[in-house]
C-alpha cells in the first residue's frame, strides 16, 4: 500500500483551500471534528430497542406480503450518558421513520418465497424504497427511477433467492438519500436459507441473535443537525446510536449471542472490537455466511457494510462492543473520522446463562467466483467528478451487461477521500487486493466494499443479475451518501445481447 504521491497533494490542496476560505472558523470546524472520543466515558443506561419483527400475511398466490409507511415521526433517543459530564435528555427529536417514528421493522423471509411489499409514501415528499444487497429485478429495486409519490403506494414483489444473509433497506430519491436515511427511514431486511441453515448459529431473534444498526447523530435541540463536515463527507456525527438508542446495553442470557452489525451511517467507517480486546468469530459478511468462521478482534465496516460475529460472555460480566479508530489509509485520516473512537453497546450477561452451541468450524459453502472466467475487466475509477469522471446522469446508461454476465471489475480510488463502492442487485467476490490475496474478512460474499486511497487497485468479481429490463438501470455507487447525492454513482442495465437498451425515461427531474 504505497502512498501515491498524487493523492498527498490533492488531500492537502483540499485542507489548505478549506483553511484560507473558512479562516478562523474553518479552522476550529477542523479541529473540533477531528476527534470525538467517547471510549471509557459512555455510561449504558437505556435498554437497547430491537426493531420488531415485521408482520406479514400470506395472500392468495402464496406471496409473503409485507406493510412499510415511511412518516415523520418524533423520537426520543433516550438519554445521552457521560461518566464525566453527567447526564441529560435527547428529549424528543423530529425523525422520519417506517411504521413508527424511527428507523423501521426488520423484515425477514425465506429463500424460495415470493415477497411483496406495499411501501407507503407518508411523508410530503417524493421517495424510494431500495432493497440493498438483494438479487432482484431492476423494476423491484427502488432505485431512483422508481420514486414514490406522496400519499402512494408502491408494490414491488419478487422471489427471494439469494444465500441466507443480513440485508437492509433505505430510500434512494435522486440527490436526496443522504437526507432520507440520516433522518431515520432503514431497517434491516433478513434472509434465511432453511437448505443451508447452520443450526447452531444463535438464531432466536432479540434474544441471542441480536440486530445492531449503528449510526451516528448531530443533535441541535429538538433537531438533527444536518450540518456538513469542512472536508467533503457529508455528515460525520459525535453521537452514536444504535437501533435508535443512545448509550444501549443489553441483557445477555445465554453463552454466545449473534451480533447482526450494520454500518448504517452516512459517512462514518467503524473499527469494531470489544473493550477487552477479546476474540470474537466472524460468521457472515455482507451477502451471506463466510464458508468458515474467522477468528479475529476487529472488523473494519464502511458505511452500508454488514457483519454478523458472535461473541462468547462469561457470568454477570459486561461486555462492551467499541468502535476504534479505523485505519482508512490515508494520511488525512483524522479529518474524516480516523482518530475517533466510540463505546456503541454493552453486552449485560446474566448470573446464570443458557448454554449455546460452538460455533462450527464450517458453515456454507462459498463457491469462489473464476476472475479469469470473466467475459470483460472494467476499470472503476472514484474520481472528484463521480465514477471515470463522469457525474451520475439519470437519462445516460454507463455500461451494458448480459444476463449473468461474469466481469472483473479493477476499483481504484482517484481523489484520496474515503469510499466505500456499492453495486446493485449482485453479491461479488473481492478476489485481490494490490495484487494479494484479500484478508480473511473479505472473502466472503459482499456488495459493499471500502476502497482505501493508498490502495491501487481492488480486483472484484461479479456475477451480474439474470433479470433483464431495458429501461430500469440498476445503480453502482459511493454509499457515503454525500457523494452519493453529489453524483458518485453510475447506472447499468442488464440485457440480452444485442438488444436495443430504451432511452431512461426520467420523469422526476429533482429540483434543489
Ligand atoms: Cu444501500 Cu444504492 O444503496
Ligand atoms: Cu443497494
Ligand atoms: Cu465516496
Amino acid at each position: 500500500m504505497a502512498v501515491r504521491p498524487r493523492t498527498w497533494i490533492i488531500a492537502v490542496a483540499a485542507v489548505v483551500a478549506v483553511c484560507c476560505v473558512g479562516g478562523i472558523a474553518g479552522v476550529a470546524v477542523l479541529l473540533r471534528t477531528s476527534t470525538v472520543d467517547t471510549r471509557g466515558d459512555v455510561e449504558f443506561v437505556n435498554p437497547l430497542a430491537i426493531p420488531p419483527l415485521a408482520p406479514s400475511t400470506i395472500d392468495e398466490q402464496g406471496r409473503r406480503v409485507f406493510d412499510l409507511d415511511a412518516a415523520p415521526g418524533r423520537h426520543d433517543f433516550g438519554e445521552r450518558a457521560s461518566r464525566s459530564g453527567g447526564l441529560s435528555g435527547s428529549g424528543e427529536v423530529q425523525t422520519w421513520g417506517f411504521n413508527g417514528d424511527y428507523l423501521g421493522p426488520t423484515l425477514r423471509a425465506s429463500r424460495g418465497e415470493e415477497v411483496v411489499v406495499n411501501v407507503h409514501n407518508g411523508l410530503d415528499e417524493e421517495t424510494t424504497v431500495h432493497w440493498h444487497g438483494m438479487h432482484l429485478p431492476a423494476a423491484m429495486d427502488g432505485g431512483p427511477h422508481t420514486p414514490v409519490a406522496p400519499g402512494t403506494t408502491w408494490s414491488p414483489q419478487w422471489l427471494i433467492d439469494q444465500p441466507a444473509a443480513t440485508l437492509w433497506y433505505h430510500p434512494h430519491p435522486h440527490g436526496q438519500t443522504a437526507e432520507h436515511v440520516y433522518r431515520g427511514l432503514a431497517g434491516l431486511f433478513l434472509v434465511d436459507d432453511p437448505a443451508t441453515e447452520v443450526a447452531a448459529l444463535p438464531n432466536r431473534y432479540g434474544v441471542d441473535d441480536i440486530p445492531v444498526v449503528v449510526q451516528d447523530k448531530n443533535f441541535d435541540g429538538d433537531r438533527l443537525d444536518f450540518g456538513q463536515s469542512m472536508l467533503g463527507m457529508g455528515i460525520l456525527g459525535d453521537s452514536i446510536v444504535v437501533n435508535g438508542t443512545l448509550a444501549p446495553y443489553q441483557e445477555v442470557t445465554t453463552e454466545r449471542v449473534r451480533l447482526r452489525l450494520l454500518n448504517g451511517s452516512n459517512a462514518r467507517v467503524y473499527q469494531f472490537g470489544f473493550a477487552d480486546g477479546r476474540d470474537f468469530a466472524l460468521v457472515g459478511t455482507d451477502g451471506g455466511l463466510l464458508p468458515a468462521p474467522v477468528t479475529t478482534d476487529r472488523i473494519m465496516l464502511s458505511p452500508a457494510e454488514r457483519a454478523e460475529i458472535v461473541v462468547t460472555v462469561r457470568p454477570g460480566e459486561r461486555a462492551v462492543l467499541r468502535s476504534n479508530p479505523p485505519s482508512l489509509g490515508t494520511p488525512l485520516s483524522r479529518f474524516y473520522g480516523g482518530s475517533d473512537g466510540f463505546d456503541v453497546l454493552e453486552l449485560r450477561a446474566g448470573q446464570t446463562l443458557d448454554p449455546s452451541p460452538a460455533v462450527p468450524d464450517r458453515l456454507v459453502p462459498v463457491p469462489a467466483l473464476d476472475a479469469d472466467a470473466a467475459a470483460q475487466t472494467r476499470s472503476v475509477r472514484l474520481t472528484d467528478q463521480g465514477i471515470n469522471n463522469r457525474s451520475m446522469d439519470m437519462s445516460r446508461i454507463d455500461a451494458t451487461m448480459a444476463p449473468g454476465a461474469t466481469e472483473r471489475w479493477r476499483v481504484n480510488n482517484a481523489d484520496g477521500k474515503p469510499h466505500s463502492l456499492h453495486i446493485h442487485g449482485v453479491s461479488f467476490q473481492v478476489t485481490s487486493i494490490d495484487g494479494a490475496a484479500p484478508p480473511a474478512h473479505l472473502r466472503g460474499w459482499k456488495d459493499t466494499v471500502y476502497v482505501a486511497p493508498e490502495v491501487d487497485e481492488y480486483e472484484l468479481v461479479i456475477r451480474f443479475p439474470e433479470y433483464t429490463d431495458p429501461t430500469i438501470p440498476y445503480m453502482y455507487h459511493c454509499h457515503v451518501l454525500y457523494h452519493e447525492d453529489q453524483g458518485m454513482m453510475a447506472q447499468f442495465v442488464v440485457v440480452e445481447p444485442g438488444d436495443q437498451v430504451a432511452p431512461l425515461s426520467v420523469q422526476h427531474p429533482h429540483h434543489h
